[in-house]
């Protein structure tokens, strides 16, 4: 062959060559495609006869790095094999999972208090392809039984309901949907692996929004599933049809956080007890809900699932005065950021009736619990006692907050 030409020479630079020592930081595999030895090679890989990759939608390395991060916190006392695909976003994760084990005519039994687009996707769009959804009180387990159908193939809880901070019985309920063949799986996003492992409580897929603790810097959108490799080889099979497919540099980031979660939960969790206990009693406050105060409906039920002393790091609060009462106490604060998301470096907080919780109607809001008035704080890395001074001038509405 006569020497390559200028062009050719330009794309076909020298080969990367895998170097001998371990890269310490997670190499970014930011390639859509692989190249093989040979066709029988790119045949088996691609046909799942052989290990390896093929194409990045399918499966990448970084993101299986990712994902096998998880999956070790999240099953590292379980003798069973546990497995994780990774997600391009949270709603990715809980609509393929949903999807992998649903059909027409089939029938879920889920929670009233999910996070808002979970609701959504079980409310408006899983109807529309004759799916069937009964919604439960989850701490009525009497009333979880009666809801399954021979047709009920999915249980879909939180382990801590965004923003109610409602603790699931994750063993009780676990019996329930076995007893009756069906997958329970939960969204443990609330929790992360520090505080709570929800398959040591016989859950049988756990999602998490990855874009909020496991990530942990607000700059990285994600989602994650893991359990046995029988039922996660099903959602990866269907992650592969529908593509919500993880990229390589949103995974880079994802598993950089994995490595300091237990700081920044461990933290968190610390700074929320100080705020809800200092918070409570409040008068500009009907109720502060967290699941680590000893007048939270679910403590006794979360220091029985929950590692020791850590209850997460949400804490949300009624304003008295509903809507108005709840969006004037956000635009007061100063400290704590008004945004969507949870669970990052910074203090964020939402008016629950107006954001996350918007597709409910008022009708729906009081069904799930809520107050018009809540607002929901996501506990940052901050130093807790600015934290409560920064909330505590903002449930004064006669003072004018201090410029922002
Ligand atoms: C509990 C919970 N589950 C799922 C999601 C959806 O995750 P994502 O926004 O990454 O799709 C969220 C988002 O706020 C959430 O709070």
């Amino acid at each position: 062959m006569s020497e390559p030409g200028e062009h050719t020479r330009a794309v076909h630079t020298p080969a990367f060559t895998q170097p001998k020592q371990r890269p310490l930081g997670l190499p970014v595999y930011r390639t859509a495609a692989f190249g093989f030895d040979s066709a029988q090679e790119y045949a088996d890989v691609l046909g799942d006869r052989a290990p390896g990759y093929s194409y990045s939608r399918i499966d990448n390395p970084t993101v299986d790095a990712f994902a096998a991060g998880v999956a070790a916190l999240e099953g590292h006392r379980l003798d069973a094999a546990v497995v994780g695909q990774a997600f391009a976003s949270g709603m990715a994760a809980i609509s393929t999972v949903l999807l992998t084990f649903l059909e027409a005519g089939g029938h879920v039994v889920a929670s009233r208090e999910l996070y808002g687009g979970t609701y959504s996707l079980l409310h408006t769009v899983l109807p529309k392809y004759g799916v069937d959804v009964t919604w439960i009180d989850v701490a009525d387990v009497e009333q979880v039984r009666a809801a399954f159908r021979p047709t009920t193939r999915v249980l879909w809880v939180e382990t801590i309901a965004n923003p109610t901070l409602t603790v699931a019985d994750l063993p009780a309920l676990a019996g329930v949907a076995h007893e009756a063949g069906a997958i329970f799986c939960v969204d443990s996003t609330f929790a992360s692996p520090v505080v709570c492992r929800p398959l040591e409580h016989g859950v049988d897929i756990v999602v998490h929004s990855a874009t909020k603790y496991l990530g942990g810097h607000s700059d990285a959108t994600g989602g994650v599933a893991v359990g046995v490799p029988s039922l996660i080889d099903r959602v990866r099979a269907l992650r592969v049809d529908l593509g919500g497919s993880l990229s390589p540099d949103e995974a880079f980031l994802l598993h950089r956080g994995l490595a300091t979660l237990p700081l920044r939960v461990l933290r968190a969790n610390d700074s929320a007890l100080t705020v809800a206990s200092k918070l409570e009693g409040h008068p500009a406050l009907e109720r502060v809900h967290h699941p680590g105060l000893s007048s939270h409906r679910d403590h006794g039920l979360a220091t029985r699932l929950f590692d020791t002393g850590r209850y997460g790091g949400i804490v949300t609060v009624d304003l008295r005065g509903g809507r108005d009462a709840g969006m004037a106490f956000c635009d007061r604060l100063r400290l704590a950021e008004l945004a969507t998301s949870l669970a990052g470096t910074h203090t964020v907080v939402s008016h629950v009736a107006s954001t996350t919780h918007r597709q409910l109607d008022d009708a729906a809001l009081a069904a799930a619990g809520l107050s018009p008035g809540a607002v929901r704080i996501s506990v940052g890395l901050e130093d807790a006692d600015d934290l409560v001074a920064d909330i505590t001038q903002a449930l004064e509405p006669g003072r004018r907050p201090p410029p922002l």
